[in-house]
């Protein structure tokens, strides 16, 4: 990967184009009401907009493109928002139906302001701490398993686009600072957690 967009120039998109450059990407972001003509010929495009406002993204334009959401459901920005609250869908799915054709990958979603702006490390530092990502496209997911990496935290894959709500606000890698065998244990504690058994309940799973 050489090129990553960045669609929202707010916390998030900030820190991730720092990192990336710091890794020698060419950033390319875009604010609301900027031009993405750039952002969209990257070879990822992070999202790193509210939630809320997904269906202002160009979803024609991202056709194709290997996509990292990093939004998160935050009610409190966002508002009530049953449709963004659905025990039976991660929220990457609800992004990813509006996006036909795109790649779409979650990650980065769960690190903190803080984590993506100060705990970077380079690969091999005892105190790196994992990044999280689930995707259906499994060459997307290989592609930002790299950018994981290069990024400076540890890449850990939870599985499909559905297994990204086990790294969703409640849970509890969520906002957590943990290596990757710490993750590996929370992804897998999820459906031991009452969040788990509601999320199992209303996918039938129970
Ligand atoms: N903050 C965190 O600690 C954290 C950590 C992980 C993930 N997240 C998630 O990451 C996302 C961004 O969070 P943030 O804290 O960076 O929010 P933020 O500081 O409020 O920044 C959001 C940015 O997105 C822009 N924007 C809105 N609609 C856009 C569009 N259609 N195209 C391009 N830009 C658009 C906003 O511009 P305007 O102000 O001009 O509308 C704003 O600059 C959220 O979904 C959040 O849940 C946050």
């Amino acid at each position: 990967m050489q090129t990553l967009g960045i669609l929202g120039a707010g916390r998030v998109g900030k820190a991730i184009a720092a990192l990336a450059r710091d890794a020698g990407l060419t950033v390319a972001m875009a604010g609301s009401g900027d031009p993405v003509d750039e952002v969209v010929a990257a070879d990822a495009v992070v999202l790193a907009i509210p939630l809320g406002k997904y269906r202002s993204l160009p979803s024609e334009r991202l056709a194709g493109r290997v996509v990292v959401d990093a939004m998160n459901y935050w009610w409190e920005l966002d508002g009530a928002r049953p449709d963004l609250d659905d025990p039976t869908t991660s929220t990457s799915q609800t992004v990813a139906a509006f996006l036909p054709g795109a790649r779409v990958v979650k990650a980065f979603n769960h690190l903190s302001g803080y984590a993506l702006e100060e705990l970077a490390r380079p690969a091999g530092e005892p105190d790196r701490i994992a990044v999280a990502l689930a995707g259906d496209d499994a060459g997307a997911v290989e592609l930002v398993e790299g950018l994981v990496d290069a990024l400076g935290y540890d890449p850990v894959v939870a599985g499909e686009l559905a297994e990204g709500m086990r790294f969703e606000p409640g849970t509890e890698l969520f906002g957590a600072d943990a290596d990757r065998a710490e993750a590996r244990a929370m992804l897998e504690r999820f459906w031991d957690t009452q969040r788990g058994r509601v999320v199992a309940r209303a996918r039938g799973r129970l």
